[in-house]
């Protein structure tokens, strides 16, 4: 007499070995690892159908969201940029993001004002009073005019990390390889508090 669970048990664990199934209406049909070409394209064809569902609700989603961080085709068209300079004190400086740029916003003290209006410079002299709009306001373009660097903030102006070009409050160049005097954009008073940065 023979014993089914024994036999059962003493089947091959193989895992490409087809496993016979014996349903009760009497059918049988092979299962598990039996090759099947068409099956695996029409799965591997709905969870690519899947993702690509899933990713464009995503999209659909978030869509408003970034709508909303878009600058408005009037700004993109002049390139302007609003700023609300009113938290930074007298004597402080403020790095803002312009064009993917940095611009320095100094509030410069009575002191620096004096000092700069009473200097021309170094090697490229240009009077204080033709970079500034209000003496209290300094505003320049914050890229080393040598090779490219951001000069970093120091008591009397600005020092390029990258080779030593030294500048002055007023964004002149005093020492170092630097041929030029920091940039000074477009740019205009909206009102005492507010800068609008770009061409207009
Ligand atoms: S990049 Fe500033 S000194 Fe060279």
């Amino acid at each position: 007499m023979s014993d089914d669970r024994s036999n059962d048990s003493e089947q091959p664990q193989n895992a490409d070995f087809p496993s016979m199934d014996v349903h009760t209406d009497g059918n049988s049909a092979i299962s598990g690892n039996v090759p099947d070409p068409s099956s695996s394209d029409r799965r591997e064809f709905l969870e690519k159908a899947t993702g690509l569902v899933a990713g464009a609700g995503v999209a659909m989603a978030a869509w408003p969201f970034i709508s909303s961080m878009n600058p408005s085709a009037d700004v993109i068209t002049k390139g302007v940029v609003e700023f609300d300079v009113s938290g930074i004190h007298e004597g402080d400086v403020r790095t803002l993001q312009w064009r993917g740029k940095p611009v320095f916003v100094l509030h410069r003290t009575k002191e620096e004002i004096a000092a700069m209006e009473a200097s021309s410079g170094g090697k490229d002299p240009e009077p204080d009073e033709d970079r500034v709009q209000n003496p209290q306001w300094l505003i320049v373009i914050g890229i080393c005019t040598h090779l490219g660097c951001v000069p970093n903030r120091t008591r009397t102006g600005w020092l390029c990390p990258c080779h030593g070009s030294v500048y002055d409050n007023s964004g002149r160049i005093l020492h170092g390889p630097a041929p030029r005097n920091l940039d000074v954009p477009d740019y205009k008073f909206v009102d005492a508090s507010h800068i609008a940065i770009g061409r207009a």
